[in-house]
């Protein structure tokens, strides 16, 4: 198909498509321990349902944890196969009153579409549904649809999954749908991602509470004793302390000062953290933050002395550094620098492998030309991201000769993660046209 067939095809799916992402947000999908596993299930059966309207041969699996979705439609002969990746599991939407619009009904304000998962990562897996209708029967590819469903909690029984449907998996190319652009109207290729260890540090200074005034002045509080700990994991200037931790710099792009504190909400007044660029800050150094803390609510607090308080951590890893080697580090960290003789705990929760792609070769340029053409002639950058896609240093190991395209929906408004997530649908159009040019561009250079 040429590209004025593509464009008029995509916009006469786009109806359609925006229709089945409003679907797919009211289920809310989350992975996480302690929720209701069985709208995973109806989100899986969701898009296995989508995907099958694509003509695809499609099964749910699963390998101990949440069920993903794997489609696939052979190549035609001599044709390249191409992978395409996305998550359906969501993040969840913590406090609710934050949302100006119920979090799982998804409503149009300002041409974007709010909802959990509207943007991260429900938009991603209707990119790849949009092209694959734009094409119909005239798809000039094989594909293989991978939508996983527990990206968002850490794809802990991701390698055995791909492990068991490795021969159905192989692929030349494969578009990872779950990253962002630079900006709105600027495309990006994202070519280095952060990996991560989530861990959790329990700190104990007594059996049982007691009164803080008969007690207070010789008798540790374990809140302030894990304070004290979580201090030392930044030094003055906001690097992180903890030792044996890769970090890079090298960043290509620059990220202007006001642009990111305007992006990131910062208030007035409130300094960076870390040295060196900014880039290379959220890009390829570590970074460390609280996710939360338990300890008594200060509603209703007795006056007594805590005696165990604890604290989720998240540690982002630079691309070249080793999850294993990192969490060993920083349980090293914690237990060496464990205030006034404190008890300190640490226990795990996930990881995952950072990822840098080099983008030089046919089908990075087949995807260039695409998103130049989506674009009206804008050129995509190459861009790092601070946030972590397990999937791809996996499959990288599984597949290292097959080129790998970071592309996404995400803009610097999406607020995924947070209140209020949405999606640029204008963007959202653009990212659709350049998936299927670049099905078509990618089969063209598979066969050259
Ligand atoms: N879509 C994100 C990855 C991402 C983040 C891309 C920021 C571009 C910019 C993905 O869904 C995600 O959030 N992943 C988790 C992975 C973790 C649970 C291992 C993350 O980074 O927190
Ligand atoms: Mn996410």
């Amino acid at each position: 198909m040429t590209e004025s067939d593509l464009r008029a095809a995509i916009e006469r799916e786009l109806p359609g498509v925006r229709a089945d992402l409003e679907r797919l947000v009211r289920i809310p999908g989350i992975a996480f321990d302690g929720f209701d596993h069985s709208h995973v299930e109806r989100s899986a059966e969701a898009v296995a349902e989508l995907l099958r309207g694509c003509s695809l041969d499609v099964r749910i699996v699963r390998s101990g944890g949440q069920p993903a979705v794997i489609g696939t439609r052979p190549a035609p002969p001599g044709a390249p196969t191409v992978l395409l990746y996305a998550h359906h599991d969501v993040q969840p939407v913590g406090d609710r009153s934050l949302w100006q619009s119920d979090p799982f009904e998804p409503v149009e304000r300002d041409g974007r579409l709010y909802g959990r998962g509207a943007a991260d990562d429900k938009a991603g897996v209707m990119a790849h549904v949009a092209a694959l209708r734009a094409f119909g029967d005239r798809l000039p590819v094989g594909v293989v649809l991978f939508i996983e469903g527990e990206e968002e909690f850490g794809s802990d029984s991701l390698e055995r999954l791909l492990e068991e449907h490795r021969a159905d998996l192989a692929a030349d190319v494969m578009v990872i749908a779950d990253s962002g652009n630079w900006d709105i109207g600027q495309p990006a290729l994202t070519t280095s991602l952060r990996g991560l260890v989530n861990c959790f540090v329990e700190v104990r200074t007594g059996t049982h509470a007691v009164h803080s005034g008969m007690f207070g002045g010789a008798v540790p509080d374990a809140v302030t004793a894990l304070a004290r700990l979580l201090a030392t994991l930044h030094d003055d200037a906001g690097d992180v302390a903890v030792e044996g931790l890769v970090g890079r710099t090298g960043a290509t792009v620059d990220y202007p000062e006001d642009r990111l504190r305007h992006e990131a909400g910062l208030l007035d007044g409130v300094e960076f953290i870390g040295t060196g660029r900014l880039t290379d800050r959220i890009w390829t150094k570590p970074a460390l933050a609280v996710l939360g803390v338990d300890a008594p609510p200060t509603a209703g607090a007795p006056n007594a002395i805590v005696p165990v308080a604890k604290a989720k951590l998240s540690l982002r890893l630079a691309p070249g550094d080793d999850p294993k080697r990192a969490y060993a580090a920083i349980v090293a960290h914690l237990e060496k620098h464990a205030p006034w003789g404190a008890q300190v705990t640490v226990s795990f929760e996930h990881d995952g492998d950072a990822c840098e792609i080099d983008a030089s070769g046919p089908m990075y340029d087949a995807a260039r030309a695409a998103f130049e053409t989506a674009w009206d002639g804008t050129a995509p950058v190459e861009m790092g991201v601070g946030g972590s896609i397990p999937f791809i240093a996996t499959f990288q190991e599984m597949f290292p000769a097959a080129a790998i395209l970071v592309t996404g929906v995400e803009d610097p408004d999406s607020r995924a993660h947070g209140p209020n997530e949405s999606l640029h649908l204008g963007e959202f159009a653009r990212v659709c046209l350049a998936e299927a040019l670049l099905l078509a561009n990618v089969a063209e250079a598979g066969r050259g």
